[in-house]
């Protein structure tokens, strides 16, 4: 006979339960597993020295692989940086295809036109817009994009959702960067602006009927999800 849980002995918060055996050397592992090349690590440079702070490796990596996965011709990037992420979608992009990055700060994106040149990218695969991205996105064509990915302000990322839907193609894929926000987002206790904001529209995208959702652990998590080819979204 099972003797009955006293009644002051709770569950484990989910958060601490632990349902991987994978170690953080494994971790450190997978995030390095594609390496950068010298014009990343400079790109990478630039980023710290006006204070941006670019995905990680291993979310650079995937998102490399989604492009090159959809044969991306039309990708927006909201969040130019000096082009760490940028650079990597135009690598697995089709060699026609151009990248429209949206970024407020000018100087960053000249930044990253440099980093663009420096990898061989044609000019024309990069269209750099600034402004502020709420502004900017409106005037782009709906349904036209094979994948977008966000990585603006975190406060507006159900905002960004709401676009990314307008400006995909059916099976277009969505991307959000930080949707772990360095550990915030898992813990319950973390009700900050920000924090909030990337939890909701987690919530937002795994509830949405027209999207197939995945969370990845890569880097500072990137949450992806597939429009589908039925929904109107
Ligand atoms: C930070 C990291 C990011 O990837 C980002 O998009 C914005 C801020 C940060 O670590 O502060
Ligand atoms: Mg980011």
């Amino acid at each position: 006979m099972s003797r009955a849980r006293p009644a002051d002995r709770r569950l484990a918060p989910i958060q601490e339960v632990i349902i991987t055996p994978i170690k953080p050397a494994s971790w450190t592992f997978a995030e390095q597993f594609v390496a950068e090349d010298d014009v990343l690590a400079s790109a990478r440079a630039r980023a710290e020295e006006v204070g941006v702070t670019p995905i990680g490796s291993g979310g650079g990596a995937a998102l490399r692989f989604l492009a090159a996965v959809l044969e991306a011709r039309t990708v927006v990037e909201i969040g130019t940086g000096t082009g760490v992420s940028g650079l990597w979608l135009l690598r697995g992009m089709r060699s026609d295809g151009v990248l429209t990055t949206v970024d407020i700060e000018a100087e960053h994106q000249r930044l990253a036109k440099e980093t663009f040149a420096e990898a061989g990218i044609a000019s024309q695969r990069a269209r750099t817009i600034s402004g502020a991205a709420l502004d900017v996105l409106p005037r782009l064509t709906d349904g036209h994009y094979d994948l977008v990915f966000c990585d603006g302000d975190k406060r507006e990322y159900s905002a960004y959702l709401k676009e990314a839907l307008r400006l995909l193609r059916p099976g277009g894929v969505v991307v959000f960067d930080n949707a772990l926000w360095h550990d915030r987002v898992a813990d319950p206790a973390q009700r900050d602006e920000e924090t909030v904001a990337v939890r909701e529209v987690g919530r937002q995208v795994a509830e949405h009927e027209d999207l197939v959702p995945v969370l990845l652990p890569v880097s500072d998590g990137l949450l992806v999800a597939k429009k589908e080819w039925s929904g109107e979204a």
